[in-house]
């Protein structure tokens, strides 16, 4: 199967939000990736579901919403009804996780659990019968073009192993940071890789998109 290519709208440009959507569209993304920032889990605040009901009006690829928020249970009716098809929260933020994927479920979205380079795999152990979609952070999340961490990649691999093993089907996996067009095989056990500065820093956006799914493998 041929890799999803997921563009990170952090890298784009702000002031030219719906025409940087329009373009990576046009240039063969599958989903557009959308990075929320509070704050407070991460420094760095980005944007709300606002910006995200704008954004699903420039597109139609799927808009993967990837919160790194605390308390995202408060939000998640209202990123659901801006247009998200995917919703990711953060194992670091949700004590009660099963109930939270249960809740972006029952708003019609596709399930995702994160976790850090520094969280192990064992910490989403209990909810992979539960989930729609695993994003593993090969960086720390807060800001693009990072280098991605060895052992963060790493762990794409051992949860394909996992989930394998365990006969679990129907879980994507999706990689995230420090995706380049130079590293992109060392990926290719992931379903869908999200690039932020490879894509929206590079001149020509399909050509980049095109590359980065032929070095992962599945072009
Ligand atoms: C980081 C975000 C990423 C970011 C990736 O916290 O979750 O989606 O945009 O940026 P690159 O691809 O530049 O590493
Ligand atoms: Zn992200």
């Amino acid at each position: 199967m041929s890799h999803l290519i997921a563009p990170s709208i952090l890298s784009a440009d702000f002031a030219a939000m719906g025409r940087e959507v329009q373009a990576v569209t046009d240039a063969g993304a599958d989903w557009i990736h959308v990075d929320v920032m509070d704050g407070h889990f991460v420094p760095v605040i980005t944007l709300g579901p606002v910006m995200v009901e704008a954004i699903a009006r420039h597109t139609t690829c799927v808009v993967d919403v990837h919160l790194m928020i605390e308390q995202p249970e408060r939000h998640l009716e209202a990123f659901a009804k801006a247009g998200a098809q995917v919703i990711t929260v953060h194992q670091e933020t949700c004590p009660h996780l099963h109930m939270t994927l249960r809740t972006i479920r029952a708003l019609g979205c596709k399930a995702g659990v994160s976790i850090n380079p520094g969280t192990p795999l064992s910490a989403i152990d209990a909810v992979l019968g539960d989930v729609d979609l695993v994003l593993i952070m090969t960086v720390n999340p807060g800001w693009g073009g990072q280098s991605a961490i060895p052992s963060a990649i790493d762990k794409a691999a051992a949860l394909r192993a996992t989930l394998d093993r365990r006969a679990i089907e129907g879980v994507l996996i999706e990689v995230d940071g420090g995706v380049k067009v130079a590293n992109a095989d060392l990926f290719a056990s992931a379903d869908v890789l999200v690039a932020g500065s490879a894509v929206f820093k590079s001149d020509d956006y399909a050509a980049t998109i095109a590359a980065l799914r032929e070095r992962a493998g599945g072009a």
